[in-house]
């Protein structure tokens, strides 16, 4: 059989490996950070027929711009106050390939990209399949940004494209809008604002959509993965000044968007309001675990996300491995001490607190 290292690879590429969480069969699964709440029933009922509708269009290349989907995502993203068009907006296969298209139009060959490290791993792995150089981003002791190092790091390193993870994955909390003005202003590149998680903010807490108004080299990205509970549909967006969606379809492949991934999309976002009525039940969740850490002698990271970065524990693996012997699975996100746990149902926080108090006493760190 031949082997990956016998082909003519990237050098880059040699000695790496595929993005993936384990897939375990386990009870509960909390490691991916969906959403465990199925699709509202009437939603379901019209995604039929909407996909139904679409399917008799099959023959036919899909709308290669998507445009009435990325005007009911403008819809969407105005709600929350922030004017945006529809002419800023783009959409793509999950957040992932906005953020591919992103590097493949601001990133490549001979480019730079920075994000603040610990943050979202596929970051610097969709720079090395541009062909994009990565830099770690400095972060303080707690993991929050230090706004006058970050943007001091930034006009040292001049990358491209400087990554926010806002809310962070995986450590939970947003970063302030100064923060991210202020890395704007240190750098000529271009700033993505990954907002994947920004429907589960704590409340006033602001996206940054507020920024785009006069900042043409800003970016936020969204997705339908997480608040929407559409994990499977891959639907991701951005929004940005219309400049920003015109470089991007310079590499965008053709139709690369399927009529029924925009069907489904737009049926989806006409059930905006079911869809994130869960949004509040996991929050709650979310602050329930945060809440019950302290009596187990654990602490967790401030959470504005639908996940909970929980320590400290003396060996993170093995806190891990008693977890899955307690048939839950959560995230080791490779930081000493931590671990990432999904807030999903009032069941699965039950089954998680009742192993978490099985373990945290042999695992947790000592005084
Ligand atoms: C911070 C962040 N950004 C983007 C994504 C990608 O989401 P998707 O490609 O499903 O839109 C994820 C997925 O976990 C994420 O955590």
């Amino acid at each position: 059989m031949t082997s990956i290292d016998q082909l003519p690879l990237r050098p880059e590429l040699r000695g790496r490996t595929p993005y993936g969480a384990p897939q375990l069969q386990v009870a509960h699964r909390l490691n991916t950070n969906e959403n465990p709440h199925p699709l509202p029933a009437e939603l379901l009922a019209d995604l039929g027929a909407a996909l139904g509708h679409a399917a008799l269009q099959l023959n036919r290349y899909p709308d290669r711009d998507a445009v009435a989907l990325r005007a009911d995502l403008a819809a969407y993203l105005s709600r929350g106050g922030e004017r945006v068009a529809p002419a800023q907006v783009w959409a793509a296969n999950g957040s992932n390939e906005v953020l591919q298209q992103l590097l493949q139009a601001f990133g490549g060959a001979g480019r730079t990209a920075l994000g603040f490290t610990p943050s979202y791993s596929m970051h610097p792995i969709i720079s090395a399949g541009t062909g994009t150089a990565w830099v770690d981003g400095h972060r303080r002791e707690d993991f929050t940004i230090d706004a006058a190092a970050a943007a001091a790091q930034v006009r040292e390193v001049r990358p491209d494209v400087v990554f926010v993870t806002s809310p962070n994955n995986p450590t939970g909390t947003a970063v302030a809008l100064e923060t991210i003005a202020e890395l704007y202003e240190a750098t000529d590149g271009v700033v993505v604002v990954d907002e994947a998680y920004a429907e589960f903010a704590r409340t006033g807490t602001p996206s940054a959509l507020r920024l785009l108004p006069g900042r043409p080299r800003l970016v936020v990205s969204r997705t339908m993965s997480k608040a929407f509970g559409m994990a499977g549909l891959r639907l991701g967006y951005l929004a940005a000044d219309p400049a920003v969606v015109d470089a991007v379809q310079l590499v965008r492949l053709p139709y690369h968007l399927s009529s029924l991934t925009q069907a489904a999309a737009r049926a989806a976002l006409a059930h905006t309001d079911a869809l994130l009525a869960t949004v509040d039940a996991v929050k709650e969740q979310r602050d329930r675990i945060v809440a019950a850490l302290p009596a187990l002698g654990l602490t967790s990271v401030p959470s504005d996300a639908n996940f909970v970065l929980f320590g400290r524990f003396a060996d993170a693996p093995a806190a891990w491995k008693a977890l899955l012997e307690h048939d839950v699975l959560v995230r080791d996100v490779g930081i000493p001490g931590w671990l990432r746990v999904t807030a999903g149902t009032p069941a699965e926080t039950d089954a998680f607190l009742t192993a978490l108090g099985e373990v945290a006493a042999d695992h947790r760190l000592g005084d």
